[in-house]
């Protein structure tokens, strides 16, 4: 690949849109200990679609709460900040993800499921792992992949010397990228997640989903979300054409003190997560 293609990848990279202004205060009000729910209600009361959409999912039987949330004083209550702030920055990407990605033979709608799906099993490792911060992991899950939407592009146009590499080289489709474009999805996923300024954990954790064991910084968030990727890949959902060329990091399971047998039960669990339509009430 010639420098000139590379350059223009990550010119692409720097192109990508900050988030939205009301969406970066909302996040902080999130973050900073000393705010109160009245804080975060006035800013997200700004946005009439995000608070219809916090309102009915803290309503979903996801929670199972039984009187009805009228307010977003009530859902955050209920919720609490983390959830709220993954609600928002959810709803917020789902723009860019819901796009058809040919490249990666990807549908409409297609890596915006895959991506809660992901999101939501990665939720669920941290909470039966004991790791401090599921709602991180959720965000870690449903961002991961966020590299393909820029991606795709290059993706589509060297589509048949990459699949041709995968089938007759006996490489991964992560490593195909790499090789023919010279980036991976994960490296430009890590570029948009700086750009955002996600904690630096959460930059590892979607730059190194395929390559759980060169983290340096949090090991045990970045094997959350490679083994939620490779269980998302191996439900089938919505998987494109990269879906079935990836594995368990050994890292990973021994990180997280996972036996292959606690693998196979937590495949079944996802099953039953994933197939809950509340969970994807966004
Ligand atoms: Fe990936």
């Amino acid at each position: 690949m010639n420098d000139t293609r590379l350059e223009h990848i990550v010119g692409k990279v720097k192109d990508i849109p900050m988030l939205p202004d009301r969406i970066n205060r909302i996040i902080k009000i999130t973050e900073d200990p000393d705010s109160t729910i009245e804080d975060l209600e006035k800013e997200i009361l700004l946005d009439q679609s995000l608070t219809s959409k916090i309102l009915r999912l803290a309503n979903s039987t996801h929670y199972g709460y039984p009187r009805k949330i009228n307010t977003i004083s009530q859902a955050t209550i209920l919720l609490g900040f983390k959830t709220i702030k993954s609600i928002v920055l959810a709803s917020t990407v789902s723009k860019m993800m819901v796009k058809e990605l040919k490249g990666y033979g990807l549908g409409k709608n297609d890596l915006w499921t895959q991506s809660q799906t992901c999101a939501i099993i990665s939720r669920y490792i941290a909470k039966d792992v004991g790791f401090n911060g599921p709602e991180t992991a959720y965000i870690g899950g449903l961002l991961r992949d966020i590299g393909k939407t820029i991606l795709n592009y290059y993706v589509e146009k060297e589509y048949n010397a990459i699949t041709n590499r995968v089938q007759f080289g006996k490489v991964s489709f992560l490593e195909a990228e790499e090789e023919i474009l010279g980036f991976n999805h994960a490296q430009v996923g890590e570029k948009i997640a700086e750009r955002w300024n996600f904690p630096q954990e959460l930059v590892e954790a979607i730059g190194l989903h395929h390559n759980p064991e060169t983290s340096t910084i949090d090991p045990k968030l970045v094997s959350i979300v490679h083994i939620a990727d490779s269980i998302t890949m191996m439900l089938g959902i919505s998987i494109g054409a990269d879906g079935l060329t990836y594995n368990f990091s050994p890292f990973a399971l021994h990180s997280l003190n996972y036996s292959t047998q606690d693998i196979e039960q937590l495949i079944s669990q996802s099953y039953d997560l994933i197939i809950d339509k509340d969970s994807f009430n966004l």
